[in-house]
């Protein structure tokens, strides 16, 4: 079985392809993202309108590209290339994407060139997201399932953040032959599993009970982390995405950062580290922050010191928010007895936030797994889309069905 996986939730067109053999083992035949970064990095952040154009420009050539990979690209013959496609059906087409014409005419122009790909389902994220980003991603999927009568399975963005996390158990276990062998017979080695899903506009601590069983314990009650990490980094004068700006940053902050006689380091709030609930806050980090910034970075202050002040905040940025989230993480794993760790979202890609969660486990919970994605899966990815829709791949639903949910939430 094959899987095509759409993702456009925000400002990655991702599109992914994925091989599942009767025995459940799992082959990425492509995993292709186009990142908007540099579009976005002019304004400080993203720009819906603006993604959705990206998106509307991207998707067919990530689309080319990732079935040349896979080595799925039908090219038509000359004499069917000239072959236009069928009126009724260019009709249906051209309603599905109506709000899309860029796409709409690239599509066209592929549709004439390629034939149906070898492709059993196609998974799409439709939310939570940006509602016009969802809406491309998702029209798209339904133009395609129209065209090749492909089903197609709507996933979570959030589900696809914590699942991608099995991938290497089904690609890497050589023990495993089954795909039952590895959710069945070492289910309760899993779950209950704690999922931390960390993103730029999630924060959420998640009881997994098993694929598909969630209940969300807790979530931020403002900003996200990411959005967190990225509104400091602004206030910081450092570009977009934060999160790495303000990760570099910090590994060259010097351990302690002398203001002046009287004002010592640089120290920020952790708020709610303390509350007996699993729900975070962070926008008074970020208006700490605003404060402190005005304070230090005064007119005349010599560059160098600026640069350490910088880096001196950035690390104390970073590490306020790791403290937050080990904190509620640590308590939940205790309180629910869970069996692993499952971290996911672009702010998992924090190399020293996964350090600390890895020494934290380790240390006190020797029992618990932990797992988390390789970088590049932590980030917005179709490769999490595709692995949700492998779990779901019986959830199917009608293209003429599938709507976006802006707020979708993967547990009541
Ligand atoms: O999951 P993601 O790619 O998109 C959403 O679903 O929102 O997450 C993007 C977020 C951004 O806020 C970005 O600053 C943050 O993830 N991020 C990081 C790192 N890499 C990306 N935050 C901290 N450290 C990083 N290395
Ligand atoms: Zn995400």
């Amino acid at each position: 079985m094959k899987i095509l996986a759409i993702e456009t939730s925000c400002d990655d067109t991702g599109i992914a392809i994925l091989e599942a053999d009767k025995a459940g083992n799992l082959s990425v035949l492509a995993n292709i993202v186009a990142s908007q970064i540099k579009i976005h990095k002019k304004y400080g952040g993203v720009f819906p309108a603006m993604a959705k154009r990206e998106h509307q420009r991207n998707l067919v050539p990530v689309l080319t590209y990732a079935l040349k990979q896979a080595k799925l690209q039908n090219p038509k013959s000359e004499i069917r290339n000239k072959k236009q496609i069928q009126n009724s059906k260019s009709e249906i087409l051209n309603t599905i994407l109506e709000r899309e014409p860029e796409l709409l005419k690239k599509l066209i122009l592929f549709l004439k060139k390629y034939t149906k790909p070898d492709v059993d389902l196609i998974a799409v994220t439709n939310g939570p997201g940006l509602e016009p980003c969802l809406w491309v991603g998702v029209n798209f999927a339904r133009a395609l399932s129209y065209i090749w009568n492909i089903p197609i399975v709507p996933v979570n963005h959030i589900e696809g953040h914590v699942l991608v996390n099995f991938l290497n158990k089904l690609i890497s276990n050589p023990r495993h032959n089954s795909r039952d062998s590895v959710f069945s017979d070492n289910t309760k080695n899993l779950f209950p599993a704690i999922c931390l899903v960390v993103s730029g506009g999630h924060t959420q601590l998640i009881l997994m009970k098993g694929i598909g069983k969630y209940k969300i314990l807790g979530e931020t009650r403002d900003d996200a982390a990411g959005e967190c990490f990225d509104k400091c980094a602004k206030i910081l004068g450092l570009p977009y995405p934060g999160g790495p700006a303000i990760a570099k940053l910090a590994d060259s902050a010097p351990s302690t950062i002398q203001l002046d006689s009287t004002r010592g380091t640089i120290q920020l709030p952790r708020p709610m580290i303390n509350t007996p609930d699993y729900d975070f806050s962070f926008s008074g980090l970020k208006t700490a922050v605003l404060y402190k910034w005005r304070d230090l970075n005064k007119k005349d202050l010599p560059a160098l010191l600026r640069k350490a002040l910088q880096a001196g905040m950035s690390a104390e940025v970073q590490q306020a928010i790791i403290d937050v989230l080990l904190k509620k993480t640590i308590k939940a794993v205790k309180d629910y007895k869970a069996k692993t760790l499952i971290l996911g979202g672009g702010v998992s890609a924090n190399q020293e936030l996964k350090k600390q969660f890895q020494q934290a486990i380790s240390q006190h919970l020797t029992v618990v797994e932990v797992l988390t994605p390789p970088a590049n899966l932590s980030t917005d990815n179709a490769l999490m889309i595709a692995i949700t829709a492998y779990f779901h791949k019986n959830k199917t639903i009608a293209w003429q069905k599938l709507k976006t949910y802006t707020n979708l939430r993967i547990s009541k």
